[in-house]
């Protein structure tokens, strides 16, 4: 196993500059925080403020745990206020839009405290208090940062609704939370197109808990706004600027973020304010090297969590400098994100496979037009990556120079969990690298036991990492169950839903989800969310969604459908967009007699996506109706829709 992990493909190291540069360089610190990784955790958190501090550190009684008891923190203080003193002209956020006649906009930590403090007391102006959930539906525009903060500042929990999901998937999540308050933009712009919110919005909280709606103004003409509809500007002007940030207690919940399961309903994960600022805050400063002159672009959307810790919260926590850019990566041409790293000298680059894929795809002839010696520290995040667009990343965008770091980790954890740490490595195409110092990932077999090198579940032992999710919004039935609960038996270990290798030393390469969770694009979509929209259809009786492999998007949905007359492919296909947005469009759908299913009835997915990779099928005894599979396979050979 071992040789496995090691044969394929080259090894790289660190260099004597980036080792010199590096927060960390020895390997020293894996073996220190292992003897005692709550000291490691602690060590950390000093590193933030504390109006008091954390009587015990930690304390687990599974499936549940906590961090810093009886510690008060407040996150936006620590990313903002903290930073006053020494940095208050220095550039926290630069925006910049899409269109590229618009000017870039840079916001210091000044200007930033003053805009979150003015946006908290709008907040309060409307009623929102500690513990209420306010609904935040924003794309890419600086906006988004400062909702996030002023919510983080007077205790109110926010929920970032990607603003590409539908008004279906707004109003799903509005539903779940009650949220009474709904922040949003008239729109934002897409390939110099203006992309309207407004009618999606005022569909998604008709029969909701939404009371009042703020808009942000991204376009030059100023729409009719109906009643309980109110303009963020104008608003802002009658609120004072001061706004002292209270502390709350570490265990505070911060953020709800909703995400794909195997149920149809998308789930709201809780996590809470002490012990995710500690480690957003520690593995953006090790994983990226962050020092003061560094700016940080992480190309994820705020929706995922990915651009919640990694554009926000993360750059932010360590005084550094973060990018929000509002559009596509390839307007108005491929050259765009090297035009803005060689524009903002963009030292930290982070993205995901999907990216890089494309990236390679329009050729190096882009990347090679522009200056990017700024850069230091490539990452990726989201999906497995081949060893072959590892090794173009690493060459035509960090010049073999800098080290390509492959974050793992889920809207659960808060924060990346396994990935080799930059003065340290190595650096492994395809391998993600070794649990995060004071954390320990290892591997569960079939029969549950856990191995300390193979193949198998990835799992993560205690103590829990702070970062982590405490529960589901409401839920803690479904938390419990999805991810302690192995073979009936609640077990001592979080359960990841991922397939992982582990050799002895620790390097881990990620397999994929065991679960039916799909990465289309690095996007996390359930295919039991797609089934329910699909089934909504009147004609359709039965259909079942899985993932193919796709050279550039990882994977891509493919809806089988059982239908008692001849559909249009478009009304599914309007079906799944409606209920949860374009990035779930099926890639191809075909129209089939029958299911394979098992004498329970189950649908047999694992039938159909050998046939889709046109694999050996292996044992079919189980099916009840095998001769449906021939159907199938013939359907998708001559590719019959
Ligand atoms: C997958 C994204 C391989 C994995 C931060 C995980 C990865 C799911 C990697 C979580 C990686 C994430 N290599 N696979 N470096 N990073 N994944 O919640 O299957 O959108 O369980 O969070 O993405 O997706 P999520």
């Amino acid at each position: 196993m071992q040789k496995k992990v090691i044969k394929k493909g080259r090894i790289y190291w660190p260099g004597k500059e980036i080792k010199k540069n590096a927060w960390v360089n020895s390997d020293k610190i894996y073996s220190k925080a292992d003897k005692n990784p709550i000291k490691f955790w602690e060590d950390c958190a000093k590193e933030l403020e504390w109006k008091i501090k954390w009587k015990k550190s930690y304390k687990e009684k599974i499936p549940f745990f906590k961090w810093f008891i009886g510690g008060k923190i407040n996150i936006c203080y620590n990313a903002i206020d903290r930073h006053l003193k020494n940095k208050s002209d220095k550039t926290a956020l630069i925006w910049i839009p899409e269109p590229v006649n618009e000017k870039p906009i840079k916001i210091t930590y000044k200007e930033l405290h003053k805009q979150v403090c003015k946006t908290a007391n709008l907040l309060k102006k409307f009623k929102v208090k500690k513990g209420d959930v306010v609904s935040i539906y924003l794309p890419m525009i600086p906006e988004v940062v400062i909702f996030m903060l002023a919510c983080a500042r007077i205790g109110a929990i926010h929920s970032v609704v990607f603003s590409a999901f539908s008004s279906d998937a707004l109003k799903t999540r509005i539903k779940d939370n009650k949220a009474k308050l709904l922040i949003t933009a008239d729109g934002y712009y897409r390939k110099d197109k203006q992309e309207d919110l407004k009618k999606k919005i005022r569909e998604a909280i008709k029969k909701t808990s939404i009371k009042n709606t703020i808009f942000v103004k991204r376009f030059d003409k100023r729409a009719k706004l109906n009643k309980k509809e109110f303009w963020y500007d104008e608003e802002l002007k009658q609120v004072k600027e001061e706004c002292l940030a209270k502390a709350f207690d570490s265990e505070t919940p911060l953020f709800l973020l909703y995400t794909s399961g195997t149920t149809g309903k998308p789930k709201g994960i809780v996590h809470e304010t002490g012990g995710y600022a500690v480690q957003a805050y520690k593995s953006t400063q090790l994983n990226f090297n962050i020092h003061d002159d560094d700016v940080m672009w992480c190309t994820a959307d705020v929706g995922w969590v990915t651009g919640h810790t990694y554009m926000c919260y993360g750059p932010l926590l360590n005084g550094s400098t973060s990018i929000i850019y509002e559009g596509m990566i390839n307007f108005p041409n491929p050259g765009r994100c090297w035009k803005i790293v060689q524009e903002h000298k963009v030292s930290v680059f982070y993205t995901a496979p999907t990216a890089i894929r494309m990236f390679k795809l329009w050729g190096e002839k882009w990347p090679e037009k522009y200056n990017l010696k700024s850069l230091k520290i490539l990452g990726t995040v989201g999906e497995p990556i081949d060893y072959s667009t590892w090794e173009w990343y690493f060459k035509h965008i960090g010049h073999k120079k800098c080290p390509v770091i492959d974050t793992w980790w889920q809207t659960e954890t808060g924060a990346t969990l396994i990935n080799s740490l930059p003065g340290i490595g190595p650096f492994i195409p395809s391998v993600s690298g070794k649990s995060f110092p004071g954390t320990k990932h290892t591997i569960m077999n079939e029969q549950g036991k856990l191995i300390k090198k193979g193949e198998g579940y990835l799992v993560q032992l205690s103590p829990f990492a702070p970062g982590m999710l405490r529960t589901i919004w409401k839920n803690k039935k479904a938390y419990k169950e999805k991810y302690w609960i192995f073979n009936n038996k609640l077990k001592q270990f979080y359960i990841t839903g991922d397939a992982a290798e582990i050799d002895k030393k620790g390097y881990i390469r990620i397999l994929g989800r065991t679960d039916d969770v799909m990465k289309v694009a690095g996007h996390r979509i359930s295919t039991a969310e797609m089934e329910d929209a699909i089934i909504n259809h009147k004609s359709i009786s039965e259909a079942a969604v899985v993932s193919k492999p796709d050279k550039i998007k990882g994977e891509v949905p493919i809806a089988f459908v059982k239908s008692n007359q001849k559909i249009n492919e478009n009304e599914i296909i309007k079906l799944v967009v409606d209920k949860i947005g374009p990035i779930a469009r099926p890639s191809e759908i075909y129209f089939v007699n029958d299911l394979p299913k098992t004498r329970s009835g189950k649908i047999m997915r694992r039938v159909l996506k050998t046939l889709l990779k046109n694999e050996e099928l292996g044992e079919l005894s189980t099916l009840v109706n095998p001769e449906s599979v021939e159907e199938i396979k013939n359907a998708i050979n001559s590719k019959k829709i």
